[in-house]
């Protein structure tokens, strides 16, 4: 397969950008200390601050896991694609840069803000090896097809699946996470972030999810064993992540976690994510 400079594709694509109106992809640059945002962004993250202050510790927190988890599976698991799904605005480091450390991988970037896209494009163009896709996760199948369709992925071999922060905009985040998994070879793996409302008290997760309301799109906290059932199909070993400074006082959490696909296509039991050797030697129970 030959190095591809960035190709783009648009599908699935939601009306065009509204700079008054804050969106998620420029809330969450923002909270990353980015400065793709405007105003009403900033807004909105003041108002959700109020709410909930760690929620600038989890977005760090969330990033850098996928960032680490990446960089993991490229130099010690030999994964050479990764798909980037709802990837947001360029925060640096970008997948692109992590695992490409490691070697030639190919790396595509998925999301439907068309304001991501245009800023992914004008930075990533010429780059080797990278993708930028304009596409809908609620649509996953067409956007596997396209995906498919290009040098960009191919599901034969072990892929990477990167879900950072991504699934709490969609109402049916297993339908997403079912329609990758069953195209996922042995040794694939899925990446996921999520923000947890377990230990949160109720009304403040209200008054969060109800601020996201405001983007035009809507925001699902769910609970730890409603994420752990998105892994359904892959072994995995969960990270709660606790930035609260006193656990004794309710606040929002992250589960983090690695899925890996083995043999035979089904789940099993692991405490860690396994070693290269361990994987491939893998029998589904
Ligand atoms: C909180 S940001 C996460 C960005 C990045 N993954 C990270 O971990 O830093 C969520 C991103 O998901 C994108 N998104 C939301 N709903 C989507 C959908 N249905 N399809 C594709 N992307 C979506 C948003 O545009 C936004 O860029």
């Amino acid at each position: 397969m030959t190095e591809s400079a960035l190709a783009s594709f648009s599908f699935g694509r939601p009306a065009g950008p509204d700079l008054n109106s804050p969106n998620p992809a420029r809330i969450s640059d923002y909270l990353l200390n980015g400065k793709d945002n405007f105003e009403c962004d900033r807004r909105a993250v003041t108002e959700l601050l109020r709410a909930a202050p760690e929620l600038s510790s989890l977005a760090r927190a969330g990033r850098d896991f996928l960032m680490r988890s990446a960089g993991l599976l490229a130099a010690e698991h030999g994964i050479d694609q990764f798909i980037d799904l709802g990837a947001g605005l360029p925060a640096s480091p970008c997948t692109h840069e992590v695992v490409r450390e490691h070697g030639p991988c190919r790396v595509s970037y998925v999301d439907h803000d068309p304001v991501v896209s245009v800023h992914n494009r004008a930075l990533l163009t010429g780059r080797p090896g990278v993708w930028v896709f304009e596409g809908d996760l609620r649509s996953p199948e067409l956007l596997i097809a396209r995906l498919s369709a290009t040098e960009a992925v191919d599901f034969s071999r072990p892929v990477a699946v990167l879900l950072g922060d991504v699934l709490p905009y969609l109402p049916e985040p297993a339908q997403t996470v079912r329609a990758f998994r069953n195209v996922m070879t042995a040794g694939s793996a899925l990446v996921l972030s999520h923000l947890s409302r377990d230990r949160a008290d109720p009304g403040m997760v209200a008054s969060v999810e109800n601020t996201y309301a405001c983007t035009g799109g809507r925001l699902s906290i769910r609970t730890d064993a409603q994420i752990a059932e998105l892994f359904t199909g892959f072994a995995h070993a969960p990270e709660i992540v606790d930035v609260r400074p006193d656990p004794d006082v309710p606040g929002l959490t992250g589960y983090t976690g690695i899925g890996w696909r083995v043999r035979g296509g089904q789940a099993r039991a692991a405490t860690a994510a396994p070693t290269t050797g361990q994987r491939e030697n893998a029998s589904a129970t």
